[in-house]
């Protein structure tokens, strides 16, 4: 079996301050956008399509020619990713699909692998790393009213591994309810799923602010990607 991968790369990048989208910053002879494609179109025996969803208003989009790529397909996002996830999932046809953000290209195989051995199922699953420090949680004044337990407490990262048709009912419902989601399992979980937490390797980032894209050349040359 074979799935379809959606990559959400409409964001504008705020955080970083680049000028334009973060995706198209260079981490050695490669964008963002380049590294985390790649690590997809290197796993063929599991990866039928790509699906790059990218802004409306994105004019260097087609400088990389990704489209060349037989099984690179590419839609227009919207203004939260969540709009522009579901935009992807329509364009997408496996019954299986993975959501990745475009702004992690240190993601390794071995983990995508791991969750799609654990995640093929209705309740799917989702890479998570590990909570290292002590958790607090703040008034409006960050002023700490309780220290939380760190026991069973994860980051959620991406690929995020779903049944594709179940997991567009669950984005549309809480669409139309108008709950704000960050990631597909929050979806899913509204909809009385509960997806499998895969731990993978914290190196996963999510190219954010500036200082991510020193950590993500570490990373990247830490394990002979670079
Ligand atoms: O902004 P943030 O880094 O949390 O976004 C995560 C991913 O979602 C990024 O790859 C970004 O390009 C994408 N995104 C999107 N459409 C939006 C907002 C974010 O595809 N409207």
């Amino acid at each position: 079996m074979k799935l379809d991968v959606v990559i959400p790369a409409a964001g504008v990048g705020k955080r970083m301050n680049a000028g334009f989208p973060k995706q198209y910053l260079k981490l050695g002879n490669q964008t963002i956008l380049e590294r985390t494609v790649s690590v997809f179109m290197d796993m063929k025996d599991v990866v039928d399509n790509i699906i790059i969803v990218v802004s409306r208003d994105d004019d260097r989009f087609r400088e990389f020619g990704f489209e060349k790529n037989s099984c690179v397909k590419v839609c227009i996002g919207g203004a939260e990713r969540i709009n522009s996830v579901l935009n992807g999932l329509h364009c997408a046809e496996s019954e299986y699909v993975l959501v990745h953000d475009a702004a992690r290209p240190c993601v390794l195989p071995d983990d995508i692998r791991r969750l799609i051995s654990a995640g093929c199922n209705d309740n799917g699953a989702i890479l998570v790393s590990r909570v290292a420090d002590t958790m607090k949680r703040t008034d409006e004044n960050n002023s700490i009213i309780s220290t939380v337990s760190r026991e069973h407490l994860f980051h959620a990262l991406t690929p995020q591994l779903f049944k594709r048709k179940l997991l567009i009912d669950a984005y549309e419902n809480a669409v139309s309810s108008g709950i704000v989601l960050t990631d597909e399992a929050s979806a899913m979980e509204s909809a009385g799923f509960s997806p499998k937490a895969v731990i993978g390797e914290a190196s996963n980032i999510k190219v954010t602010e500036p200082f991510d894209m020193k950590l993500a050349e570490f990373f990247l040359k830490l394990n002979n990607r670079w």
